[in-house]
Order: structure tokens, then C-alpha cells, then sequence
């Protein structure tokens, strides 16, 4: 395997766990724990913090996604045509995933921010309830594309 195809895989796959894994976080372990917090406002609060930093590096994340993955298919592979079903399975459930990412940060998160920051904390809940659909169903989706990325090479 030539060694630009081994960065272009390893900045993918980091890129992957850390979007994925910020996700798994984030719904499993930091969402269930808000509770701790004794008034709703806080609670948003913190989450607008912590999103502001985590959308910021899934912006970065997505950037390196395309650019490697693509990299990988034109530089390494000769194209689509070179690329198993495995392949174009991921571009596929990666481009839905990062649609509904797109909506989840024009559509919802920066209407969650400015509720937050207004103190319109109704506002900011709603907003919030439909950030965490989108995080689950991304997360889902995400399971599957790592799936069907890492183990492609042994089916696709
Ligand atoms: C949307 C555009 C994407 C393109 C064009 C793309 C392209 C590729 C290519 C060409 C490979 C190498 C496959 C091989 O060596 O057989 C790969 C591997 C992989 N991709 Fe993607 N990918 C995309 C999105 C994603 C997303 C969104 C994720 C996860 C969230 C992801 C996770 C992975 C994983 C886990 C591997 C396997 C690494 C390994 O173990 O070899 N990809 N991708």
C-alpha cells in the first residue's frame, strides 16, 4: 500500500472516530448526566457551550472526510469505477449524514444559540430536542458507515 494512501486512511478513519465517537458521547454519557444540573437554564447553557466547541471540529472533521475519502477514490483507486460497493455504500450514507448535519447547524443549532443567549429558554428547548434527533439518527448512521467502511474490503 502506498504511504499517501495509508495518511489519506488514517486521517479518515480519525476523523470518523472522533465525529462518531463525539456523537456516542454526547447522547450516552454527557446527555443522561445533565440531570445533575438543577435548573433547566444551566443545563442549556452548558450545552450551548459544549456544542459550540464540538460543531467546530465536525465542521473540520467533515472537511477531512471529503478530501481523504475522495483523495483515496481518485488517487488510489482510478475513480468510482475502481471502488467497491462498500465504497459507494459509505459516500452515500457519509453524504446523508452530513446533510443532515448541515440542517442540524443552520436549521437548529444556530436558532438554539441565539434563544440561549436571548434567555428564551422555551425556545432553546425545543431547539435542543430536535439537535438530539438529528444527533441520534446521525449516530446511527454513523455505526453503519464505519461498519460498512471498515469491513467493505472483506465483502464489497
Ligand atoms: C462521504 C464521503 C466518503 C467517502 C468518499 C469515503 C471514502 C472512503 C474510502 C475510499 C475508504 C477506503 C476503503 C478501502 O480501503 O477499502 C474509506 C474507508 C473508511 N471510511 Fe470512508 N468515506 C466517506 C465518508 C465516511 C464517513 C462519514 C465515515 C464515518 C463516519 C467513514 C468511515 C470510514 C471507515 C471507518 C473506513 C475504513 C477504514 C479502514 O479500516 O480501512 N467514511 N472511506
Amino acid at each position: 500500500m502506498p504511504y499517501t494512501m495509508i495518511i489519506a486512511l488514517a486521517i479518515h478513519i480519525v476523523s470518523a472516530v472522533i465525529w462518531v465517537g463525539g456523537m456516542f458521547f454526547a447522547y450516552t454519557c454527557l446527555r443522561p448526566s445533565m440531570g445533575t444540573l438543577e435548573h433547566a437554564p444551566d443545563r442549556l447553557r452548558l450545552w450551548r457551550a459544549v456544542f459550540a466547541r464540538f460543531f467546530r471540529y465536525v465542521i473540520i472533521e467533515i472537511v477531512l472526510l471529503l478530501g481523504s475519502g475522495y483523495w483515496m477514490i481518485f488517487m488510489e483507486f482510478g475513480g468510482f469505477a475502481g471502488a467497491g460497493i462498500h465504497i459507494h455504500i459509505m459516500n452515500l450514507t457519509g453524504f446523508v449524514m452530513m446533510g443532515l448535519f448541515g440542517h442540524l447547524y443552520f436549521a437548529e443549532w444556530l436558532k438554539f444559540r441565539r434563544a440561549v443567549d436571548a434567555e428564551d429558554f422555551p425556545t432553546a428547548g425545543t431547539r435542543l430536542n430536535r439537535i438530539r434527533m438529528i444527533v441520534a439518527t446521525n449516530l446511527g448512521l454513523g455505526w453503519v458507515t464505519i461498519i460498512v467502511g471498515a469491513t467493505g474490503r472483506y465483502w464489497g
